[in-house]
């Protein structure tokens, strides 16, 4: 098992057994984490920075690539929808 960890307005954290979105583990964690597009990376609402346990994300992909570019994201930042957690990461919102 590992947590994911938010910090941002409502801090939160889920406990999750399997690799999970971003995205999904804050819902799970009841973190109101903007998802306009509803996680197809087209929006960028879900941009978060990882603090911590970015070597337990997935790669990134073109998607996301090209979202993070349009809205100059620094390197320490992901989409919520597209990165997915199998090791326990913080990040904030
Ligand atoms: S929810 Fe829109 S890019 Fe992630």
């Amino acid at each position: 098992m590992h947590t994911i960890r938010f910090d941002g307005k409502k801090p939160g954290s889920a406990d999750c057994e399997q690799e999970i979105s971003l995205l999904a583990a804050s819902t799970k964690a009841e973190v109101p984490l903007p998802h306009r597009c509803g996680g197809h990376a087209r929006c960028g609402t879900c941009i978060v920075t990882i603090v911590d346990g970015s070597e337990y994300l997935s790669e990134m992909g073109v998607a996301e690539s090209r979202v993070l570019k349009v809205l100059k994201a620094q390197p320490d930042q992901r989409l919520a929808c597209q990165a997915w957690a199998r090791g326990a990461v913080s990040c904030t919102y």
